[in-house]
C-alpha cells in the first residue's frame, strides 16, 4: 500500500489545533515548519529564508543561536541540567536580579511569564488579605485564569465588568478581577476607590501592548495604592532588560511592590521570576506552611541551571555598553520608517511603540488604551501581517507588536521597510 505523502506543514495541521503552538492563526497555505534560525533570521523545511520579527515573542533579545549563550548552555548541559535546587548559576542569576531590578529584594523562580504573574497576585492576596484584583483591559499577563480576562473582548462591558476571552474560565475568577481603562486615571481611581477594602493588587504592563504610559499614570497608579495599601504589580515579562537594564521601572522611574520577569531574561530558553519587596516574597517560605498567609510557590524547572546559565549569558550581553542606545535606534528606526511610508502612501494608521517594539493600529485616532486600539481596522491589520509574512518576514499574524533583538541590523530595517512599502502600496488607502 502506498503511503500519502504529507508536506511538513500538512503533518503540523494534522497534530495541532490551528497548526501552530498558539496563537498565528496562519491561513493552511502559508503554514510552514522551522528548522532553525541564527541572528535576525529563521529557515524552513523548505530552505526559506525569513527576517524573524517576533524572536520567539520577544524571548530571543540576543538574536538566534547568539555564540555566548550556546558556548554557555552547551558546557553547562554536561554539567546536569536540573536539580530543582540552588545550583550556582541560579544563584549567581539571582544575585544580578537584585542589582538589576529597582524593586527586586528577593527573587523565586518559575518557567514563564504566565507562571510569574499568577504567583504575584497570589502574593498579593495573601499579603493583603483581600481577593480582588484590578486588570487592564486589553492587558497580557500569560493566559492563567485572570491574564485571558477582557485580553481581546469583541463586545466592551462597562467598566469594572471583566469579559472573558478564554472559555473555562470559572465565575468565581471573574468576580475576583476588576477591569480598569490604561492611561486612565480618573476611572481606574474610581474603581478602586469604590473597592478598595478588597483589592489586593492592581497589576499593570507598564508599555501596555505597545502603548506607552501618558504623563502621571503610572506614577499615579503607585501613589493611589500605596495609599490605600494595595499592593502594585509590574508584569514587566516583555519589558524587563528591554526599554531599560532594570525594565520599565527604571525607564519610568516608578517602582511597584512586585515585578513579574520572563522572556528576554532567559535569552530564548524558559524562564519566569517573581521579584519584590522581601516581606512579600518572604510569604512562600516553606516553614511557614500550615500560616494563613503561607503562599506555595514551586516549579520543578523553575531556576534550573541551563536556564540560568543563558540567563547570565543575556544579561552580560545587554550590560554591554551601547546595548540600550542601540535597542532604542533600531526601534526608532523602523518606526520612523513606517511613518514616512504611511504618510507617503496617504495611509492612515498610527505608529506604535517605544525601545525595540513597534506596531501599527490602521486608524486615524490616537491610540491610548484598548478601546481605542479596538476601533482600529483588524481586517487591514491582518491583510498588513499575513502581506509581510509572504514576503519573508516571519511573524505572528495575531500579534500586538513586532519585536527587534540586537542581532538585528540596520539592513534589516531597510529590508523590512522596503517589504513594508510594498505590501502597503498593495493593499491601497
Ligand atoms: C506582558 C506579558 N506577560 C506575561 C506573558 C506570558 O508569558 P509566557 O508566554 O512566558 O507564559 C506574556 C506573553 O506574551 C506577556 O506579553
Amino acid at each position: 500500500m502506498k503511503v500519502a505523502q504529507h508536506t511538513w506543514s500538512q503533518r503540523s495541521w494534522q497534530v495541532f489545533p490551528g497548526g501552530s503552538l498558539g496563537e498565528y492563526n496562519l491561513p493552511p497555505d502559508l503554514s510552514i515548519v522551522l528548522t532553525h534560525g541564527k541572528g535576525s533570521r529563521v529557515y524552513d523545511t523548505t530552505g526559506r529564508e525569513y527576517i524573524d520579527l517576533t524572536m520567539g515573542w520577544g524571548s530571543v533579545i540576543l538574536g538566534h543561536a547568539h555564540e555566548r549563550i550556546v558556548t554557555a548552555v552547551t558546557r553547562q548541559a554536561a554539567l546536569g541540567s536540573n536539580f530543582s535546587y540552588v545550583s550556582r548559576p541560579t544563584l549567581e542569576l539571582a544575585e544580578e536580579l537584585l542589582r538589576a531590578v529597582p524593586c527586586a529584594e528577593k527573587v523565586r523562580f518559575c518557567a514563564s511569564g504566565t507562571e510569574a504573574t499568577m504567583y504575584c497576585v497570589r502574593l498579593a492576596r495573601a499579603f493583603t488579605g483581600r481577593e480582588k484584583i484590578v486588570k487592564f483591559e486589553g492587558a497580557y499577563h500569560g493566559a492563567n485564569e485572570f491574564g485571558t480576562l477582557s485580553l481581546f473582548p469583541q463586545h466592551l462591558s462597562d467598566f469594572p465588568l471583566p469579559n472573558p476571552t478564554s472559555a473555562g474560565i470559572p465565575k468565581a475568577v471573574c468576580d475576583s478581577v476588576l477591569i480598569a481603562p490604561y492611561n486612565d486615571l480618573e476611572t481606574t481611581s474610581r474603581i478602586i476607590d469604590e473597592y478598595a477594602s478588597d483589592i489586593a493588587a492592581v497589576i499593570v504592563e507598564p508599555l501596555h501592548r505597545c502603548t506607552p504610559p501618558q504623563k502621571g499614570f503610572l506614577e499615579g497608579l503607585r501613589q493611589i495604592t500605596a495609599a490605600r495599601n494595595i499592593l502594585l504589580i509590574f508584569d514587566e515579562v516583555v519589558t524587563g532588560f528591554r526599554l531599560a537594564y532594570g525594565g520599565a521601572q527604571e525607564y519610568y522611574g516608578v517602582i511597584p511592590d512586585l515585578a513579574a520577569l520572563g522572556k528576554g531574561l532567559g535569552g530564548g530558553y524558559p524562564v519566569g521570576a517573581v521579584v519584590g519587596r522581601a516581606d512579600i516574597l518572604d510569604l512562600c517560605t516553606e516553614a511557614r506552611l500550615g500560616q494563613p498567609d503561607y503562599v506555595w510557590f514551586a516549579s520543578s524547572l523553575g531556576g534550573n541551571p541551563i536556564t540560568a546559565t543563558a540567563a547570565l549569558a543575556t544579561l552580560a550581553e545587554l550590560r554591554q555598553p551601547g546595548t540600550y542606545q542601540r535597542f532604542f535606534a533600531l526601534g526608532e528606526r523602523l518606526r520612523s520608517g513606517f511613518r514616512a511610508i504611511l504618510a507617503e502612501l496617504g495611509i492612515t494608521a498610527q505608529v506604535l511603540g517605544d525601545g525595540p517594539l513597534c506596531a501599527l493600529a490602521f486608524t486615524g485616532q490616537p491610540v491610548s488604551d484598548y478601546r481605542t486600539a479596538f476601533q482600529a481596522d483588524q481586517d487591514r491589520a491582518r491583510r498588513f501581517k499575513l502581506g509581510l509574512f509572504q514576503n519573508g518576514i516571519f511573524l505572528n499574524p495575531m500579534s500586538t507588536k513586532f519585536y527587534l533583538s540586537l542581532a538585528h541590523s540596520d539592513k534589516d530595517i531597510e529590508q523590512i521597510l522596503r517589504i513594508g512599502r510594498k505590501v502597503l502600496q498593495e493593499m491601497g488607502r
